[in-house]
């Protein structure tokens, strides 16, 4: 059966490198023969200017009945209070379909000066439902409270089932990609209810995969290394809120967070999404980088099993960015997103097939 994505462009730049995004999947699909189906649904301020909210009920409906989703970014800060209808759609996603795991590789490209000179080459498993994150860690809607007025508490919700979960995704992913190493980072010296039950249970889980290096290391000093020396960090596994600061950091350190992609991931489907936010202060002027969305959908396409398209997309940013004349502004270059899809669009078209 033909696999159907559903694209979400969400706000700000969501739509330019949505359709930059759309434009290079067609291309790679129809060059390898591969059948792909997309459906479009309107979320983000778009949906709210119709009398709905962020993430409407029946856009989850779709995302449920989908193989997979292609998620572009939200200006979630600027949204109004969930009663008002601004939810959070990447939180309510991840939640409703189960994308336990936030898989985001930072891998620096051929050609493309890194900031500090050094090539990174790592993927973070990030555990991508707990955590800290207010908005989707308890059914009733909010991990944070004020007890009395001047007083604020967040929750972090920690389970040995969700460490388990993201912690053998973390292991199989390194054995079938011939990665030699899983790094435990966590915060268990301050932490050591909650981080400790994650690296009790990580630690579990190493033990069922000797052929693999394990080691822990504390956030802290883990940001530190990260700029020091990347090349110590293989596959990092890690909680909700130090993945999604991390990953910022090393993918920045590959290179610059507009090449950052990733893949939401669950039991059943799967969401590609750009690491980055809305970059609202760029958006509608034809200066967005869209590589980060192209690069998550390419993942995803592998993940479908449409590994041909993955590649071929794959193949196209890796030529377009080793050349300073093929790149977009944010990494020095001086192309627009339009041309830069071009760029991508005649790569592929001229590939061998
Ligand atoms: P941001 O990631 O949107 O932008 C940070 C900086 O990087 C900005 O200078 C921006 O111009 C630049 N940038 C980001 N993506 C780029 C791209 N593809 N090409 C070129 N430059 C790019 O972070 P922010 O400004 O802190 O957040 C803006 C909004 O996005 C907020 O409302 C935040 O809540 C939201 N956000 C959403 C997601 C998501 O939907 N997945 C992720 C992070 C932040
Ligand atoms: C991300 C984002 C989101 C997160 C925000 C927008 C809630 O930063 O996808 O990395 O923290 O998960
Ligand atoms: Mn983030």
């Amino acid at each position: 059966m033909t696999p159907l994505l559903l694209c979400l462009a969400g706000d700000g730049i969501g739509p330019e490198i949505m359709a930059a995004t759309k434009k290079v999947v067609v291309t790679a699909c129809a060059r390898s023969g591969a059948k792909i189906e997309m459906q479009d649904r309107t979320i983000g301020f778009r949906a709210l200017d119709d009398g709905l909210s962020t993430i409407p009920q029946s856009v989850i409906d779709a995302a449920c009945a989908s193989d997979g989703i292609i998620l572009g970014p939200v200006s979630h800060n600027d949204y109004p209070p969930r009663e008002e209808g601004g939810l959070n759609p990447s939180g309510v996603l991840r939640k409703e379909l189960d994308l336990f795991a936030n898989i985001r590789p930072a891998r620096s490209f051929e050609g493309l000066q890194t900031p500090t000179g050094q090539d990174v080459d790592l993927v973070i498993f990030r555990e991508n439902l707990e955590g800290f994150y207010a908005d989707r860690n308890l059914h009733s809607g909010s991990g944070e409270f004020m007890p009395v007025p001047g007083v604020a508490m967040s929750m972090r919700l920690i389970t040995e089932r969700a460490s388990e979960r993201i912690g053998r995704a973390a292991f199989d992913f390194a054995a079938a990609n011939g990665r030699k190493k899983v790094t435990a980072i966590h915060k268990a010296n301050v932490m050591r209810t909650s981080d400790g039950l994650f690296l009790e249970t990580i630690r579990r889980i190493s033990g069922e995969h000797p052929e693999i290096q394990y080691d822990e290391v504390l956030v802290d000093a883990a940001a530190a290394l990260l700029v020091r020396d990347p090349g110590r960090f293989d596959v990092i596994v890690t909680t909700n809120m130090f993945g999604d600061i991390l990953s910022d950091l090393a993918t920045e350190l590959a290179g610059g967070l507009g090449l950052a992609a990733s893949l939401n991931l669950g039991p059943v489907t799967a969401a590609a999404q750009a690491q980055h936010g809305s970059a609202p202060d760029i958006a509608g002027q034809d200066k967005a980088n869209p590589t980060s969305l192209i690069g998550s959908a390419a993942m995803l396409l592998r993940h479908l099993g449409q590994a041909a398209p993955a590649a071929s997309i794959e193949t196209a940013l890796r030529k377009a960015l080793a050349r300073q004349e093929t790149r977009t502004a944010d990494i020095g270059g001086s192309l627009g997103t339009l041309a830069f899809t071009s760029v991508l669009v005649d790569l592929i078209q001229e590939a061998d097939a």
